[in-house]
């Protein structure tokens, strides 16, 4: 399974922090915004990976994460030139997709819980159709929700709606059959001149070949697309940090512990940030003197 990264955008909402720079590069807590995304993939077993940006803020991406050999990973990256919507990374992601099933996750969304890493790869073992992840929410209206029945078979998708009946929010993760790159094709841009994820997800409901995994209470989804809802996530994750002293979507670790590099390239990475206290953390974990559980 390839995955894709969106992370383009220029999150008018957050400026003037997003004046200069992308968003998914502002820190949460103690580390950019897309080392959370990334680690959500990587955790899932997917090393061959598109980072969709801006023009402008491409050469920052690079700078940051350079093409992932460090991390045993093959990072690659496209251009979109304006948000044409979630949509437009299956016709910008076509060549790098090839004939692989596609994990999609957005470049602001932040998951964090054993369970969500869990159901993410059991689900990515069989993809056929297409995978949603759903997370109830008090403020449906700002996502794209999803009605599942009792025995929690999808039943309608719509793209924030004025009324509905459900609170469960379809998060920023979502899992494809090959198909996609030719409905992607397809959609034709809704009124708000945006190819709709929603659109897609909508031919697989009609197929019969959507699901929707709910992430149980014990996982975190959270928002960083307001000012307090950025602190409060960089608070969340500097209180869980603190408490157990693990770091949460530490990239360098998660190469280590999934195999993809092994101790002594992750010791170089550390020794390379050894002045913060995150630097000083891939150290210990790549000398051995930290065990903690693999969580993103
Ligand atoms: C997008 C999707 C929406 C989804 C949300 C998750 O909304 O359109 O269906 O619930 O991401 O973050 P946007 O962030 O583009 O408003």
């Amino acid at each position: 399974m390839k995955g894709i990264i969106l992370a383009g955008g220029n999150a008018t909402r957050l400026r003037p922090v997003t004046a200069v720079t992308s968003k998914q590069l502002l820190p949460v807590y103690d580390k950019p915004m897309i080392y959370y995304p990334l680690s959500v993939l990587m955790l899932s077993g997917i090393r061959e990976i598109l980072v969709i940006t801006t023009g402008e803020d491409q050469p920052q991406f690079r700078r940051l994460l350079g093409d992932g050999s460090d991390l045993g990973l093959r990072l690659t990256y496209a251009v979109q030139t304006r948000p044409r919507g979630l949509a437009d990374a299956f016709l910008l992601g076509a060549d790098h997709i090839g004939d692989h099933s596609v994990a999609l996750i957005l470049g602001d969304n932040v998951f964090h819980g054993s369970s969500f890493i869990q159901n993410l790869r059991a689900a990515t073992e069989r993809v056929g159709g297409c995978r949603l992840f759903g997370y109830p929410v008090s403020d449906p209206h700002r996502y794209g929700i999803a009605e599942v029945d009792a025995e929690g078979r999808l039943l309608s998708l719509a793209e924030k709606p004025t009324a509905t009946r459900s609170n469960l929010a379809v998060t920023g993760l979502y899992l494809y059959d090959n198909d996609v790159v030719s409905i992607a094709q397809q959609v034709r841009p809704s009124p708000r001149g945006e190819l709709e994820i929603t659109d897609i997800n909508q031919v697989y409901l009609d197929q019969g070949r959507a699901a929707l995994t709910e992430l149980g209470r014990g996982t975190a989804w959270l928002d960083t697309g307001t000012f307090s809802s950025l602190m409060e996530a960089g608070q969340y994750i500097e209180i869980l940090e603190r408490r157990q002293g693990a770091r949460i979507a530490c990239i360098e670790e998660v190469a280590l512990r999934m195999g993809y590099i092994d101790a002594a390239a992750c010791l170089r990475l550390g020794k390379t940030m050894e002045n913060s206290d995150y630097g000083r953390y891939v150290i210990e974990v790549a000398t051995g003197s930290r065990i903690p559980e693999l969580v993103p």
